[in-house]
């Protein structure tokens, strides 16, 4: 018998658990930190201005993320299958239609869209290894250390080698089954990525321009605040939780009873809101402190880290930790992107876990490859440059943000529709397993209400 189906067959005497709250939690986080704390966090913070920016990215995860976090988890556990046969369950128990289940593809396609140019940017992470690792860092200026990085995107075959290996160790993971591969991965990488973390601060305190770094993150300034800065601000909580892609969901369907959904969702995002802070205190007061600009996008963490390590001492041993742990913490995400399409491929139509894992990965492959090209041979490629909110957007820009700012919003708001006026209140509070109390109604009213009027309302803003 297969790991996985020995796997499925723990516990429940069908399906996989995980097997314990810890495990879930380390699960989650897991999937939570990714690139998007340490690659993506800092470069939408530079190029939105910083403070205003950072004060309404917590905003939104207090408010529209955590809120939203426990619906999905509660929909995954309470269906037990796959997000899309997940809301279809819940929604005909419900009495509602079972079209609902179309939230379940829509988050399914996210996943697939994101990873599919998560791998690419996950495959610099891998190829910085190298880099770190032979000392092509140490001593090079900013301008050197910038050239790597552009002459790595120009490259098409290079990239397009990284992304197939990452996509490969993401296959692996899945096909493997949830306690033997994803479990004991997360156990031990996470807390060494936290204290890899914690040194780059250290470093950054020393050698950086901390007290501008630290101001630019920490103190608002308003005037820079633009709508579509709300927007991503938005998404980019939607996207470092993790929600409105069913990665979740998936989760929370191998959550056993008797876990407390509210507080383990609060513990995934504080610690997920700690490491990206983390990430932007390491990172910008290095960028001060070198000339390098804030707002110059993607290349940011790649730019800027590297800098710090070709002049720390020791800094190529901590450049190739730090680049292996980002590696570690991107697989420990992509996993929960491939996740909910492979569970619906093994219980709806029966396809073995391996295959579907190769099948919905190579599939997956094959999309990146217009992230890959994006940066080189279609970088001239801006396909609705007509439009003034997409006017220069790369291919890849396009799916990031065609993902990040609209189809996780959407998600989440489906989600917590669902769950806030589709099904009864008496059975999301069971479901839950929370007493009519204070935190219910709070958990409620923020998904009842809040959640749905802020996010129509920056849609309707961003549209207008
Ligand atoms: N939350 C991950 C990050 O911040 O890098 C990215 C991600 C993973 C998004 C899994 C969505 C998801 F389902």
């Amino acid at each position: 018998m297969s790991t996985a189906s020995k796997d499925q067959n723990e516990q429940t005497g069908q399906r996989a658990m995980w097997s314990s709250r810890m495990a879930f939690i380390l699960a989650a986080t897991g999937s939570a930190v990714g690139l998007g704390n340490i690659w993506k966090f800092p470069y939408i913070t530079g190029e939105n201005g910083g403070g205003a920016f950072v004060l309404v990215y917590l905003l939104c995860i207090a408010v529209i993320g955590i809120p939203i976090m426990m619906a999905e988890v509660m929909i995954g556990r309470s269906g037990r299958k796959s997000p899309i046969s997940a809301m279809r369950i819940l929604a005909t128990r419900a009495g509602r239609s079972a079209n609902w289940q179309w939230v379940g593809w829509m988050v399914i396609a996210s996943a697939f869209i994101i990873l599919s140019f998560y791998s690419v940017i996950a495959g610099w992470a891998l190829s910085y290894i190298g880099y770190a690792a032979s000392g092509t860092f140490a001593g090079a200026s900013a301008e050197t250390i910038g050239g790597i990085f552009s002459s790595l995107l120009a490259d098409p075959a290079t990239l397009l080698l990284w992304h197939s290996l990452f996509m490969l160790l993401t296959i692996v993971v899945v096909a493997r089954g949830v306690r033997g591969g994803l479990e004991r991965a997360v156990t031990l990488l996470m807390p060494a990525l936290f204290v890899l973390l914690l040194v780059m601060v250290g470093y950054a305190v020393a050698a950086g321009d901390f007290a501008r770094g630290f101001a630019f993150l920490f103190r608002p300034d308003f005037s820079k605040l633009t709508t579509s800065a709300v927007l991503t601000a938005m998404g980019h909580a939607f996207f470092t939780l993790s929600l409105g892609m069913g990665a979740m969901m998936a989760y929370g369907s191998y959550l056993p009873e008797k876990v407390s959904i509210a507080k383990t969702a609060i513990i995934v995002s504080i610690m997920d809101t700690v490491v990206a802070l983390l990430a932007g205190l390491a990172i910008f007061p290095i960028v001060f402190a070198n000339g390098i600009e804030a707002s110059s996008g993607p290349g940011l963490v790649f730019q800027s880290l590297p800098l710090a390590f070709g002049q720390m001492p020791g800094g190529a041993l901590f450049g190739t930790l730090f680049f292996i742990l980002l590696v570690f913490a991107a697989w420990s995400s992509s996993i929960s992107l491939l996740e909910p399409l492979v569970e619906w491929l093994e219980e709806h139509r029966g396809i073995d876990r391996k295959i579907a894992a190769i099948g919905g990965g190579v599939s997956i492959w094959l999309l990146g490859l217009v992230s890959v090209f994006s940066f080189n041979i279609w970088s001239d490629v801006k396909p609705l440059s007509m439009f003034k909110m997409f006017e220069g957007k790369t291919m890849f820009d396009l799916l990031d943000y065609l993902t990040a700012n609209i189809m996780l919003p959407l998600g989440g708001l489906l989600a917590a529709l669902f769950v806030g006026w589709a099904l009864s209140s008496k059975s999301v509070r069971e479901a839950l397993e929370m007493e009519d109390n204070m935190q219910f109604k709070v958990w409620y009213t923020l998904v009842r209400y809040v959640t749905p009027v802020a996010v129509l309302i920056v849609f309707i803003y961003n549209l207008g």
